[in-house]
C-alpha cells in the first residue's frame, strides 16, 4: 500500500477547502496537515479550528503532524477536530507513552516522528504502540527544503526493526523534499507513505504528479 499525502502547508491558504478538493480529485490518499507552534519549530501555522473546518469538506484521511512542544496537551483538540492520524515528535516535551495512549484513547491513530538529528533507536521502545512512524527528511519548520538522502539508513533501520518484531503493517512516512526523484529513493529504503508539499502544489497538473509519485513509490 502506497500513500501519497499532499502537505497543505504548500497550498493557497486563501482557498484551503478548494485545495483539499483539488488534491482529492487528483488522487491524493491523505491530507497532511502541518501544525507548528512557534516554539518546537520557529514557524506558526494552523490550529485545531482550521482542521475542524477542513474536515467538513474532506473525504480523505486527515494526517495531522504536530510540530509542537506539548502534544499531550493538545491531542484532544485535534481529535475533536477530526484528525485521523496524529503524529507527534519524540523530541517534544510530552511523555511518549502517555501521548500515544491518549491519542488512541481519543479514537485516533498514534504516530511518532523523529527529526533528522535523532537516531532511529530513540523510537524503538514505542514501535509496538504506534500505527505509524514519520521520519523527517528535512528539519521540520518549513516547506520547500531539500530532501536529506542521508536519512535513508534510518528509514531502513526502522523498517527492519519493525519486521523483526512482526510489525508488518507499520506505515513509515517520510516528510520533506519528496518529489518524483526522491520518492523512489525513500520507497526503496522502506517508506510507504509520502508527504509532498511544494512538488505537488506547484505542479501544473496535480493528477499527473500524484500518479507519477505513486508509480515511482511502488517498489
Ligand atoms: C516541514 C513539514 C512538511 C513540509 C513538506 O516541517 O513537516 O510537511 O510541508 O513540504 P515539502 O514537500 O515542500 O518539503
Ligand atoms: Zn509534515
Amino acid at each position: 500500500m502506497v500513500i501519497i499525502a499532499p502537505s497543505l502547508l504548500s497550498c493557497d491558504f486563501a482557498k484551503m477547502g478548494e485545495e483539499v478538493k483539488r488534491m482529492e480529485d487528483a488522487g491524493a490518499d491523505w491530507m497532511h496537515i502541518d501544525v507548528m507552534d512557534g516554539h518546537f519549530v520557529p514557524n506558526i501555522t494552523i490550529g485545531a479550528p482550521v482542521v475542524k473546518s477542513l474536515k467538513k469538506v474532506m473525504n480523505s484521511v486527515a494526517d495531522v503532524h504536530l510540530m509542537i512542544s506539548d502534544p499531550l496537551k493538545y491531542a484532544e483538540d485535534f481529535a475533536a477536530a477530526g484528525a485521523d492520524y496524529i503524529t507527534f515528535h519524540v523530541e517534544s516535551d510530552s511523555d511518549p507513552v502517555e501521548t500515544i495512549n491518549r491519542i488512541r484513547e481519543l479514537g485516533c491513530r498514534p504516530s511518532i516522528s523523529v527529526k533528522p538529528m535523532t537516531p532511529a533507536e530513540v523510537i524503538y521502545p514505542y514501535l509496538d504502540l504506534v500505527d505509524m512512524v514519520l521520519v523527517m527528511t528535512v528539519e521540520p519548520g518549513f516547506g520547500g527544503q531539500s530532501f536529506m538522502a542521508d536519512m535513508m539508513p534510518k528509514v531502513k533501520a526502522i523498517r527492519e526493526e519493525c519486521e523483526r518484531r512482526g510489525l508488518h503493517d507499520m506505515i513509515i512516512e517520510v516528510d520533506g523534499g519528496i518529489d518524483t526523484n526522491t520518492v523512489s529513493v525513500a520507497a526503496k529504503a522502506g517508506a510507504n507513505a509520502f508527504v509532498s508539499g511544494s512538488a505537488v502544489f506547484k505542479a501544473p497538473d496535480a493528477e499527473e504528479i500524484i500518479k507519477e509519485l505513486k508509480e515511482k513509490a511502488t517498489v
